[in-house]
């Protein structure tokens, strides 16, 4: 999760999220080498007295700063693409997971396992254990086998919710009517927190997620106890 200061992203938590962070800084060494050659050459231009009374055209120089931008932009494109694809990707999920967006809190379902459902309400500041976290902490986590492909389904009950937990770079917009799907896979143990990012009414900013990642036969164990009882 995000602490003080923190003005990057946060720490991934999957393999993908790790391939974008990479992605990133890539772009971005791309973006600040063209604003400090473009910087450079525009500061440059104020302290010449360079004047040429007879330059009507320049065709070489026309056609290497045209081409050249080209090039470096393919430079950021495919490994967009290449991104891009890889995120849309299912790839035989072990687990299904149903979000559904409410005013304001988050139910889940697991269809797999005999529908076990639950209500996922955020922790009031005055029932907040000493080491919980204020506005983030739920009542009933998600509980999800760690090194294992989950596929999420969202959908919203009421209005437009957004499923969002930025260390498994996962966005998802839960629409009433639709379900939209993705899928991620957690590569370590760990509680993952979240939060609505589509604007949905007043206590928008109160209905955290919480992942708490295990070992599968941790899993096993919480799901069989949640589908006897
Ligand atoms: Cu649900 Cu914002």
């Amino acid at each position: 999760m995000s602490t003080w200061a923190n003005l990057g992203l946060q720490d991934s938590a999957s393999p993908l999220m790790e391939q974008l962070i990479f992605f990133h800084d890539h772009a971005l060494l791309i973006l600040v080498m063209i604003t400090m050659l473009v910087g450079y050459l525009m500061f440059m231009l104020f302290f010449n007295t360079y004047i040429n009374r007879f330059l009507l055209h320049g065709q070489l120089i026309e056609m290497i700063w045209t081409i050249l931008p080209a090039v470096i932009l393919l430079f950021i494109a495919f490994p967009s693409l290449r991104l891009l694809y890889l995120l849309d990707e299912i790839n035989e999920p072990s687990v299904t997971l149903k979000s559904i967006g409410h005013q304001w809190y988050w139910s889940y379902e697991y269809s797999d396992f005999n529908n076990v459902e639950f209500d996922s309400y955020k922790i009031p500041t005055n029932e907040l254990s000493s080491d919980g976290f204020r506005l983030l902490d739920v009542y009933n986590r998600i509980v999800i086998p760690m090194n294992s492909q989950i596929r999420i389904l969202v959908t919203a009950a009421d209005v437009i919710h957004s499923w969002t937990i930025p260390a498994l770079r996962v966005k998802v917009d839960g629409t009433p009517g639709r379900t939209n799907q993705t899928n991620f896979f957690i590569n370590r143990p760990g509680l993952f927190y979240g939060q609505c990012s589509e604007i949905c009414g007043a206590n928008h900013s109160f209905m955290p997620i919480v992942i708490e990642s295990v070992p599968v036969n941790y899993f096993m164990k919480w799901i069989s106890n949640n589908v006897n009882s």
